[in-house]
């Protein structure tokens, strides 16, 4: 752990961190697993209860790292995705992201390392389902902060209709630092926040806001679930891996894009996995202020085969909102 600018972040070196109180609220202690050796249905649990684990780069890993940078640096050529800012007008580079980002996910390659990349770390493949992995980048200062290249507010990923046994996958394709990645928030673990997630409905979503992402340039009007009273960001917890190297973290932990003050773009990719007997069971992480419509449960495809979860276990998760 150690200590960087003026903010406390814990930054993980195989810890037990424990951050201080929140004004009279409880702290709430988180553990870091660092390439652990438990089973997955172990880990699965621990994450449930809040945990975070990180992994060293597997091979599999590497190899979605580096398709990511190839498709990315073929598209920006002969600029260098990192630096694009420095040179490239914004509007060019939401258009050239509008193609590149759908081309990743959609990228035939993608689905079979992520298959790989379960594998090697311990998941049982004919119970895991994935959703498609996406190509994030946060840009430094303003260039390019909404759309196609969101930079996220604290949220957790239950207010955007996720299942609380999703759990949340993300690594970096290029070298990152502790003031270009991603922040957790586990201090609002056990936390209720005030939020607009009652407004969110997954359906409606993805019938009118998601496809218009990249016409979102200078601002986002497309509304979003986001906290609705103050909340206390510091001290968080940032977890700096290399590239390939993947923390996994549940959808019910608070979380939110670092604003990026190094002066190089970070991408990175990030995906989610359900395993079907917590579908089946609605075992999971807790609720504690989530209160979003519809499901994403149709969007997961199982590591063995590439098939949808089962209808009657989808059917669970079914409140009558969908079209
Ligand atoms: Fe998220």
């Amino acid at each position: 752990m150690r200590r960087a600018g003026t903010r406390r972040r814990f930054i993980a070196e195989g810890l037990r961190c424990e951050p201080r109180h929140r004004g009279q609220r409880e702290s709430k202690k988180v553990n870091i697993y660092l390439d652990s050796k438990m089973t997955d249905e172990a880990r699965r649990k621990r994450l449930y209860d809040g945990a975070l684990f990180v992994y060293s780069p597997t091979p599999s890993a590497l190899s979605l790292c580096q398709l990511a940078r190839e498709l990315t640096e073929q598209a920006f050529h002969p600029l260098h995705p990192t630096k694009l800012h420095e040179s490239l007008p914004v509007e060019r580079c939401a258009e050239v992201l509008a193609v590149l980002k759908p081309k990743f996910i959609h990228h035939p390659q993608s689905k079979d390392y992520i298959r790989g990349m379960l594998a090697e770390l311990g998941c049982d493949l004919d119970n895991t389902y994935f959703d498609v992995p996406r190509l994030r980048s946060a840009f430094p200062g303003d260039y390019l902060r909404s759309g196609i290249a969101y930079a996220f507010h604290p949220h957790r990923d239950t207010w955007y209709s996720a299942p609380f046994c999703q759990i949340n996958w993300w690594m970096p394709v290029y070298p990152i630092d502790s003031d270009n990645c991603m922040a957790l928030h586990p201090n609002y673990w056990s936390v209720s926040v005030k939020n607009g997630s009652s407004a969110y409905n997954y359906d409606r979503w993805n019938r009118e806001s998601r496809k218009n992402a990249a016409s979102h340039i200078k601002t986002d009007t497309r509304v979003q679930p986001k906290a609705e009273e103050a909340m206390t960001l510091d001290p968080d917890v940032r977890l700096v891996c290399d590239v390939g190297g993947v923390y996994l973290f549940s959808a019910a932990q608070m979380h939110s894009t670092v604003p990026n003050t190094t002066g190089t773009t970070r991408y990175s990719i990030d995906f989610r996995t359900v395993h079907l007997t917590d579908v089946w069971s609605k075992y999971g992480a807790p609720n504690v202020d989530s209160a979003c419509t519809g499901t994403t449960m149709r969007d997961y495809k199982r590591a063995s085969d590439f098939t949808s979860l089962p209808e009657e276990a989808v059917a669970l998760y079914l409140d009558g909102t969908e079209t």
